[in-house]
């Protein structure tokens, strides 16, 4: 298994894997032109046949704050340390960028503490994060935990 960015070929495979969780409502639904939008924001996970295990991607939300998002691993493959190569990808290519804080909004809490994430108060965060949350059926009523690591 290994990381890579995100090709345009990998978009309905991304898509179908996001779709899968979304519609359990574990993570917010990504239509295929937001992934083509933001494809270079996408890492996937590859297996030696070339099959995608799983995915993630790094959103810059400000000069000093990138969020992972749309974080999964195929069902069948969790707890192969496959979520963890990604979120360390992720975390290494904001380092890479110059910036200095990773969040995620997660209701995997253990699995974060695991990559070394610390839970934060979510009324601390700027009000650029909530953009993508105006889409979300829980925007009044978010029940996501909020985590952080400083790279
Ligand atoms: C959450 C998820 C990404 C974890 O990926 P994974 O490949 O199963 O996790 P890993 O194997 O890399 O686990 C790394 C560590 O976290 C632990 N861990 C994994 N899932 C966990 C969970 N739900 N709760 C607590 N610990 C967890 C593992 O046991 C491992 O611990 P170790 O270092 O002691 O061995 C995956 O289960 C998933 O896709 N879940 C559904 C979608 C989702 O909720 N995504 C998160 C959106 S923010």
């Amino acid at each position: 298994m290994h990381i890579r960015r995100a090709l345009i070929v990998d978009t309905e495979s991304v898509y179908e894997l996001i779709d899968m969780y979304a519609v359990q409502g574990q993570l917010l639904h990504r239509t295929r032109q937001s992934i083509y939008e933001h494809l270079q924001c996408f890492y996937v996970a590859v297996d030696d046949v070339k099959r995608i295990m799983g995915v993630a991607s790094l959103h810059i939300l400000d000069r000093d704050l990138a969020e992972i998002r749309s974080l999964v691993v195929l069902p069948g493959m969790a707890l192969k340390g496959i979520g963890r190569a990604l979120v360390d990808a992720l975390v290494k290519e904001a380092t890479i960028l110059g910036i200095p804080r990773v969040i995620a909004l997660t209701y995997q809490d253990g699995f974060f503490e695991k990559c070394g994430f610390v839970k934060i108060n979510k009324e601390t965060l700027s009000q650029k994060i909530w953009k993508d949350c105006l889409h979300c059926s829980k925007y009044n009523n978010c029940d996501e935990i909020a985590m952080q690591i400083m790279v």
